[in-house]
């Protein structure tokens, strides 16, 4: 393929493991340059630097808690300062757990809407200051199935991905024309070594679940779109219409 995102820098929050890594290695095979952030995993984000750059693509790690104002604000002062430039930001970092709703906490609550929701605002505000500076920029949320359909066990999650489509939609209108403004809303993807979710399996048209990647060539196509804005984008093999 054409490298299209030649001389573009991309941020991909939480992009260590699993789909946050699909998605910086695609970016970068795409021809841009990629940060990695992450807030635990810094072996697997090193690990994940590596394998762009032994692809011949580049790429740096960052560590910041995106929940956390003063961090996200420190990590794109280092962008900036690194890199020069923003174009492409990837909200991907999240969270996923159960709590009957009798039962959520508190803290449970604060904890998914801080990690699911509050995360995109902070770095899209951040992102958006940079990118209207150059006068154009991509944002991509990830939001889920899960805002779409209420999952009983899952109010908290439901919630927090629902709270991301309409964020994508206010931001679409905020940040135009500059900046574009989409969402992904994947559902179940696996990765190697988990065990096949066979009830998805059954009730999805496409009888499978997906891969990293199906959700990367996604998110590449909205970076390279110069005419969709305020979109979720479901990749999940049909799930949504059964
Ligand atoms: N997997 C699925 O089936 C699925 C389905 C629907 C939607 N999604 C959405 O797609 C995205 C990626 O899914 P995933 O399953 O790959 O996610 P994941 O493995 O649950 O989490 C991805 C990364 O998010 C990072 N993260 C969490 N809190 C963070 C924070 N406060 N600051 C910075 N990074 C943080 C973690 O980084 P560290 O490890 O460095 O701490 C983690 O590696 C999420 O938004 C998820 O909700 C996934």
């Amino acid at each position: 393929m054409v490298a299209s995102l030649e001389k573009q820098v991309a941020l991909v929050t939480g992009a260590a493991k699993r789909i946050g890594r699909s998605i910086a290695l695609r970016l970068a095979g795409a021809g841009a340059r990629v940060v990695v952030n992450y807030r635990h995993s810094a072996a697997e984000a090193e690990a994940t630097v590596r394998e762009i750059e032994a692809a011949g693509g580049q790429a740096l790690s960052m560590q910041a808690d995106v929940t956390k104002a003063e961090q996200v604000r420190a990590m794109f002062a280092e962008i900036e300062k690194r890199c020069g430039r923003l174009d492409i930001l990837v909200n991907n970092a999240g969270t996923f757990s159960p709590a009957p709703f009798g039962e959520m906490s508190e803290a449970q609550w604060d904890e998914m809407l801080d990690t699911n929701l509050k995360s995109q605002v902070l770095c899209a505000q951040a992102a958006a200051v940079l990118m209207k500076r150059q006068g154009r920029g991509r944002i991509i949320n990830l939001s889920s199935i899960g805002g779409l359909l209420p999952w009983p066990k899952y109010a908290h999650y439901c919630v927090s991905k629902a709270g991301v489509i309409m964020l994508t939609r206010c931001l679409a209108r905020s940040l135009a024309p500059e900046i574009t403004v989409n969402s992904v809303a994947p559902g179940t993807i696996q990765f190697p070594g988990e065990l096949p979710d066979e009830d998805y399996i059954r009730r999805t048209p496409l009888k499978k679940t997906g891969t990293g990647n199906d959700i990367a060539e996604a998110v590449l196509f909205l970076a390279q779109s110069d005419f969709i804005t305020g979109q979720v984008l479901v990749v999940d093999g049909g799930r949504t219409l059964a």
